[in-house]
C-alpha cells in the first residue's frame, strides 16, 4: 500500500509556500544508530561499541544491538523510503567494517554499502554518503584516538577503501559529521565515546578531525571528481542571555567560537579565529597546527552541512549542570538559563526561528557555499494510539515551523538547496540509548516493526508538492 498522498489533490499541485525547482528532500540516519549486526561479517569494535558497555555510560545499558536492524532489513527501509517519496537518503559508512581495527580492508564490509547504494539508485533516491558518524575502530582509539595525528591519515586511508569502491556511484559525499561533538563531548565532557574528561586531549582531537577532513577531501576529488564533497556541522545560534551583561557577552563569544567559528573559520576560510586561539592557547591548540594543515583543511568544498537543533541561550551565571567534566573547554562554568520554551524530549527548547537566523548569517559570512540542513528533528515519547496509529502532532508543528523557517531564509537569498530530516528510523540515540525516538517510522525494537508516524505522512505530501500548504489546511 502506498501511503503517498494524492497528487491530485490541488493544494498539493499549488502549495502556500514552494520551495525552488529541484529542492532536495531527504531523510538522515547513521551506521552505529540504525544498523545493529554489530559482530557480522568481520565488523569490529568501535569506540561505541565500548563505551556502551561501561556503567551508567548510555542510558538503561542500551547498546548497538539490535538498533534497527537495518544492517538485515536494509531492502525493507529502501523501500519505505520510496514510499515515503524521499528523493535523497543520507546515511553513513562504518569504518570498523570497512576497515576492521583500522587495518586491512574488509570486502564483505563493503559489500553492505554498495548494496545499500544500488538498491537506493534503483528507486531513484540519490544516496548521500557520510565517511564518519562517531564509529572510529576502538583499536586505533587505544592508540590514542583522535588525539594522535596518526588518525587522521588512518582515516584517509579508509576514505580511499571507500570511495575506490563506491566513487563511481555516489554524487555526494561528506567527510565528518559533527566534528564538535567527537572532539568536546567524546574527549572533554566525556558523555559520548570514548569518554575522556581531558579538555587538551579535546582540542587536539579538534584539529586532527579538520585535519581528517581535508585529507579525505582530497581522497574524495581524486576519486569521484564529478561528485560533490562537503562537511556536516552542528551549529547554532548564540545569544548572551542578557545582552547587557559583559560576562554573558564574552561567555557567547566563547561558546560561539568553540561550537561554530571553530570549525567553519578553518574550512572556509583557512585559518582558526584569532580570540579561539587566544581563548585555547592554555590548551594548546596552535601547538597541533603544522605549516600546511591549514591549507589542507580550507580545500575547496561544493556544500556545507548544517545540522540544526535550538539556538543556544547562555549565561555566565554558572548553575548546577556547570562545571568541570565541561564540553565548553575554557568557558565551564556557562550556563543555559531556560527561557519557558517548549522543549523536546530530549529537553531542547523548541526555537525555529534560530534556523532562518543560522542561514542568513551563514549566508553573509560565507556567501559562496550552497548549504544543505543535512539535520533537523525532534524527539517525543512516541506511542501508537488504539487504533495503531502514531499521532505526533508535536513532530508535525517542529517540521512546519522548522521548513517554514527554512523557507523564509530562501526568501531572503540563501542558497539552501536541500533538507534531511533527523531521523528516518526511531534508532539508538547515543547516550540516550533507545529511550528518545527521532524517527518519522516509529520501529518496535522487540519485533523490528515499522510503523510511519503521522509525520511521515505529513512529509511525504511536503515533497510530493515540493512546499507547505495553508495554516489549517
Ligand atoms: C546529532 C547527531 C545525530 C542524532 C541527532 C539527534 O547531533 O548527528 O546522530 O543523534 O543529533
Amino acid at each position: 500500500m502506498s501511503i503517498l498522498p494524492d497528487e491530485t489533490d490541488p493544494a498539493l499541485a499549488r502549495p502556500e509556500l514552494p520551495f525552488p525547482p529541484g529542492f532536495v528532500w531527504g531523510a538522515a540516519t547513521a551506521a552505529f544508530q540504525i544498523e545493529g549486526a554489530t559482530t557480522v561479517d568481520g565488523r569490529t569494535p568501535s569506540i561505541w561499541d565500548t563505551f556502551c558497555r561501561l556503567p551508567g555510560a548510555v542510558t538503561n545499558g542500551d547498546t548497538g544491538e539490535p538498533g534497527a536492524d537495518h544492517y538485515r532489513r536494509m531492502a525493507e527501509d529502501v523501500r519505505l523510503m520510496t514510499d515515503l517519496g524521499l528523493r535523497a537518503y543520507r546515511f553513513s559508512i562504518a569504518w570498523p567494517r570497512v576497515r576492521p581495527d583500522g587495518g586491512a580492508p574488509n570486502p564483505a564490509g563493503m559489500d553492505f554499502y554498495q548494496r545499500l547504494v544500488d538498491t537506493l539508485l534503483r528507486h531513484d533516491i540519490t544516496p548521500c554518503a557520510t565517511l564518519y558518524h562517531w564509529d572510529l575502530p576502538q583499536v586505533l582509539e587505544d592508540r590514542g584516538g583522535w588525539v594522535n595525528r596518526d588518525t587522521a591519515y588512518r582515516f584517509a586511508e579508509y576514505a580511499e577503501t571507500v570511495l575506490q569502491r563506491l566513487g563511481d556511484r555516489v554524487p555526494h559525499w561528506t567527510t565528518l559529521n559533527e566534528p564538535w561533538c567527537s572532539a568536546f563531548l567524546g574527549y572533554a565532557r566525556g558523555r559520548h565515546a570514548p569518554g575522556r574528561t581531558e579538555p587538551e586531549a579535546a582540542v587536539a582531537a579538534a584539529h586532527h578531525l579538520l585535519l581528517a577532513h581535508g585529507l579525505g577531501t582530497a581522497v574524495i576529488r581524486r576519486h569521484a571528481p564529478h561528485a560533490s564533497a562537503g562537511v556536516t556541522l552542528n551549529l547554532f545560534p548564540v545569544h548572551a542571555a542578557d545582552p547587557g551583561d559583559p560576562g554573558d557577552l564574552d561567555t557567547a563569544r566563547k561558546v560561539d567560537g568553540l561550537q561554530n567559528r571553530m570549525f567553519l573559520a578553518p574550512v572556509l576560510l583557512g585559518s582558526y579565529p584569532d580570540d579561539v586561539l587566544t581563548d585555547l592557547a592554555p590548551f594548546g591548540l596552535a601547538e597541533h597546527v603544522r605549516p600546511d594543515d591549514l591549507g589542507t583543511i580550507s580545500a575547496p568544498l561544493d556544500m556545507l552541512g548544517v545540522n540544526y537543533y535550538r539556538d543556544l541561550h547562555v549565561s555566565s551565571r554558572p548553575d548546577e549542570r556547570s562545571g568541570p567534566p565541561s564540553e565548553w573547554v575554557g568557558a565551564e562554568h556557562v550556563s543555559f538559563p531556560s527561557r519557558g520554551l517548549p522543549r523536546t524530549d530530549v529537553d531542547w527548547e523548541v526555537t525555529s526561528e534560530g534556523l532562518t537566523e543560522l542561514l542568513v548569517s551563514l549566508h553573509e559570512k560565507y556567501p559562496r557555499i550552497p548549504l544543505y540542513i543535512t539535520e533537523n528533528g525532534a524527539a517525543y515519547p512516541d506511542r501508537a494510539g488504539p487504533d495503531g496509529i502514531v499521532h505526533d502532532v508535536d513532530r508535525i508543528g517542529f517540521l512546519d515551523a522548522h521548513l517554514r523557517a527554512a523557507h523564509a531564509a530562501i526568501e531572503r537569498d540563501v542558497d539552501l538547496r536541500g533538507y534531511f530530516y533527523w531521523s528516518l528510523l526511531d534508532n539508538f540515540e547515543w547516550a540516550e540509548g533507545y529511550a528518545k525516538r527521532f524517527g518519522l517510522v516509529h520501529v518496535d525494537f522487540a519485533s523490528q516493526r515499522r510503523t510511519p508516524k503521522q509525520s511521515a505522512l505529513w512529509y511525504s505530501g511536503v515533497i510530493a508538492g515540493n512546499g507547505l500548504r495553508a495554516v489549517g489546511e
